[in-house]
């Protein structure tokens, strides 16, 4: 035990880049931590305790609108901040004076986008992938003369429930709402809405086969907590 114990915590050449890394990240969290927070407060973004920033995202927060951030979420927007590859910061904009976007506690964010024109609502411990977007609008009208009119596009509610896992470069469009617990696979794009406890996949995302029935998490989850 020992051993294993001086193995981890000796600087030697094998595990140096590593433990800097580890060093440098703390520090980079710590700085974008207080900064993101200072944006928020700045753009009026409600954010409970314990959210953690590793790069800074952009807010955009019409006047009028709402966004709300739960406690314990993690957001990750610099490049070097998830190895799976992230090309973007985080975004999360409303669009509309009317529009919402509520985030619950604990979910974790890298790279992502929410662009609300309506509202956007997620649960706990949902979990967006690398560069995963979520919106509830077309952003632009279908029809060329309403766009040239400055008519704004089609917008849904969008309702993503507690313990939805989307995978990386993932897309959930307008009136799509996703069931507790499933799982979007990698690039899928969402486009109807998606049952609870089940895993779903492709353009569009379909159902490919379900997951361990929803009391199962719960008594999981009533475990831990004890
Ligand atoms: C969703 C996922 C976890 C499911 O894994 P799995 O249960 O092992 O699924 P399988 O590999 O057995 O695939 C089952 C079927 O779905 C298809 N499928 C799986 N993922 C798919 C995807 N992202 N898009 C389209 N089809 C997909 C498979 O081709 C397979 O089809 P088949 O039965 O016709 O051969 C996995 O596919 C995935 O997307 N992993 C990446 C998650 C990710 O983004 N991680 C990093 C960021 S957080």
């Amino acid at each position: 035990m020992r051993r294993k114990l001086s193995r981890l915590t000796t600087l030697n050449r094998d595990n140096a880049p590593h433990l800097f890394d580890c060093f440098l990240n703390l520090v980079r969290e710590t700085i974008h931590s207080c900064a993101a927070r200072a944006l928020a407060h700045w753009w009026r973004v409600e954010i409970g305790s314990n959210s953690r920033f590793f790069g800074l995202p952009i807010f955009r927060r019409l006047p009028g609108s709402s966004i709300r951030i739960g406690d314990n979420c993690e957001f990750r927007s610099g490049e070097w901040s998830n190895l799976v590859g992230i090309n973007r910061p985080c975004m999360i904009s409303t669009l509309t004076r009317s529009a919402s976007i509520v985030i619950g506690n604990d979910c974790g964010f890298s790279a992502t986008v929410l662009g609300a024109a309506t509202s956007i609502t997620l649960g706990r411990r949902v979990m967006c992938g690398a560069n995963v977007t979520i919106t509830d609008t077309d952003w632009h009208a279908i029809d060329w003369r309403d766009r040239l009119a400055g008519k704004p596009g089609e917008t849904a509610p969008v309702v993503i429930d507690d313990d939805v896992w989307l995978g990386m470069n993932a897309i959930v469009l307008k009136g799509v709402k996703i069931g507790r617990g499933t799982v979007v696979g990698a690039g899928s794009i969402v486009s109807r809405s998606l049952p609870e406890g089940v895993i779903a996949a492709g353009q569009p995302a379909v159902v490919i086969r379900k997951l361990a029935p929803a009391e199962a998490r719960e008594a999981v989850l009533q475990g831990m907590a004890q």
